[in-house]
């Protein structure tokens, strides 16, 4: 059974069609990029995945549950996390309390329950404390951990968003322009960082990204979105060769 398949979706927002007849399968461990020039309904399609918004059409099954009309935090439970275009931290907590916040959500008992606690709760805290030191050192933020988030560079600031997506304990990760805003030294950073993801969880992956060499170097396979609809699909050689693509995007894009 594919971790995640969708059929036939479509969006509307009032009179304009912002994907039309979408399909997708995802494999457990696969990694997907979804490429597509401004406008071209990237963002919606993670918005309508992850519940922000419901489909005015189609299915949506996550290992076979179908999930449309669910609540975002119930699809996140059930192992779907993503990290947004525009940072959603927040500004005033420090990056290690972003991912024990997150995994409080994951152990299913409330901030307030993890300060009251019996014996079985604190050994659970310090359970949940030494796992999100472990992935604040994979993401190469172990030294920021006591960092309100509001100081941090932006480089840093999208590191801590994706250690909280992490921290869910994730079975498919969606990556909504990861290395937006990045100078070239923190993108190479990031690129490693996504590898490394990739190799040590297992997950899943779905990227969106402008930056192409990325998605061809990351992505077993590919999707070009334009006006809401896919018209092409492949592997990123067949990708990089195909008429459409280059017509479509190739040309109004950043080739990095
Ligand atoms: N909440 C919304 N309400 C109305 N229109 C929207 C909304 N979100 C996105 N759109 C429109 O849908 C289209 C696709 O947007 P988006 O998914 O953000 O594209 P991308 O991520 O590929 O740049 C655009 O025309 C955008 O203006
Ligand atoms: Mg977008």
């Amino acid at each position: 059974m594919p971790l995640l398949e969708v059929k036939n979706m479509s969006h509307d927002f009032g009179g304009l069609r912002a994907v039309s007849d979408y399909n997708l399968v995802i494999e457990p461990g696969q990694v997907r990029g979804l490429i597509g020039p401004n406008g071209a309904g990237k963002t919606t399609v993670f918005n309508l995945l992850t519940g922000v918004y419901r489909p005015t059409e189609g299915e949506i099954l996550l290992e076979g549950k179908n999930i449309v009309g669910l609540q975002p935090y119930q699809i996140a439970s059930m192992g779907l996390g993503r990290t947004f275009q525009e940072l959603r931290l927040w500004r005033h907590m420090t990056v290690l309390e972003h991912v024990k916040m997150a995994r409080y959500s994951k152990l299913g008992y409330g901030l307030i329950g993890a300060f009251l606690g019996t014996p079985k709760r604190h050994r659970k805290e310090a359970d949940n404390e030494s796992k999100a030191y472990a992935l604040l050192e994979m993401l190469g933020i172990l030294q920021l951990a006591d960092q309100v988030v509001t100081n941090l560079p932006y480089g840093a600031q999208r590191r801590v968003e994706m250690a909280r997506a992490l921290a869910m304990e994730p079975k498919i990760l969606f990556l909504d322009e990861p290395t937006a805003g990045m100078n070239p030294e923190e993108l190479i950073q990031m690129m490693k960082i996504i590898r490394e993801i990739k190799d040590r969880f297992g997950l899943a992956i779905f990227l969106i990204e402008h930056r192409l060499r990325m998605v061809m170097e990351l992505c077993e396979v590919i999707q070009t979105l334009v006006f809401g609809k896919v018209i092409a699909e492949g592997n990123p050689e067949q990708i990089q060769k195909n008429p459409k693509v280059i017509d479509a995007y190739l040309g109004t894009e950043t080739v990095e």
